[in-house]
């Protein structure tokens, strides 16, 4: 995967969503617009992280084409006796070159917490997936000031030590803002997407090659101006990546 920053990561999580029809034909009418319109390859890369079930099929229709294929969770285990679990490797080989780990959604309904995280970041990097590790902090959290402290702290647990930066995403999502049509203020993310920066830049060789996305209601309407913010390298994408033309017409938001 290209890992260069002049081009914006748009990356869509689609969460537990779609049927299988809906899947495909939705892949469909991505790769079909990209083939379309190949001047919008100059602006965004593309990934898109179907539910475990369909990305076999998925994987059929994209995979010769320009839009990478992820997974939203892997197993922290190589293989065994745990059941309903999905390890890496099974990711790899169903296409996967990207995993979202860490999700906030996973922090909440898994009650996966860092420690968790950062082995399940280090069985990704072991098959070849490079992960896009998320954080972010809860309303409560930001409104007793301590988003910095939370995210930093995030960063801290789940990024292992001695990672390769060009294995490493950081999708920073406040969580206050995912799904609800909240948008957290150009200020607030600038703020933070730089004390990220500075903390990877800090923590790991070349940290500073490392796309930090942006997370929480992204869609084309607002995507432009959080793409002239400092330090955002692109999106990650939930509700807006369901639907064709809103996901590239994020990618289309994007300004140069
Ligand atoms: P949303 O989700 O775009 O629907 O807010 C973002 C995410 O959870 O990754």
């Amino acid at each position: 995967m290209s890992t260069n920053k002049n081009k914006l990561l748009v990356a869509g999580n689609w969460k537990m969503n779609n049927s299988l029809e809906e899947a495909v034909s939705l892949s469909k009418d991505i790769t079909g617009y990209i083939h379309e319109n190949p001047e919008i390859l100059q602006k965004a890369d593309f990934l898109i992280c179907p539910s475990h079930v369909h990305l076999a099929w998925v994987n059929t229709v994209i995979a010769d084409t320009p839009v990478m294929l992820g997974g939203q969770d892997c197993s922290q285990d190589s293989n065994g006796a745990h059941t309903g679990d999905v390890s890496a490797e099974m990711l790899s080989d169903l296409g996967c070159g990207m995993v979202i780990l860490g999700h906030s959604e996973r922090r909440q309904d898994h009650k996966e917490q860092d420690a968790l995280i950062v082995e399940k970041v280090i069985k990704a990097h072991e098959q070849g997936i490079k992960t896009v590790i998320c954080v972010g902090e809860t309303l409560e959290q930001r409104e007793s000031g301590k988003a910095f402290d939370v995210v930093l702290a995030q960063l801290e647990g789940s990024i292992p030590v001695g990672a390769k930066a060009e294995d490493v995403v950081v999708a920073y999502e406040p969580v206050w803002a995912i799904g609800t049509g909240k948008v957290a203020s150009p200020e607030d993310v600038e703020a933070i997407h730089n004390v990220i920066a500075d903390y990877l830049k800090e923590k790991l060789d070349n940290g500073d090659a490392i796309r930090i996305l942006y997370g929480g209601s992204v869609k084309p309407d607002n995507a432009g101006d959080l793409s002239r913010i400092d330090h955002v390298h692109g999106f990650l994408v939930g509700g807006a990546s369901l639907k064709a033309g809103s996901f590239v017409g994020i990618a289309q938001a994007i300004e140069e």
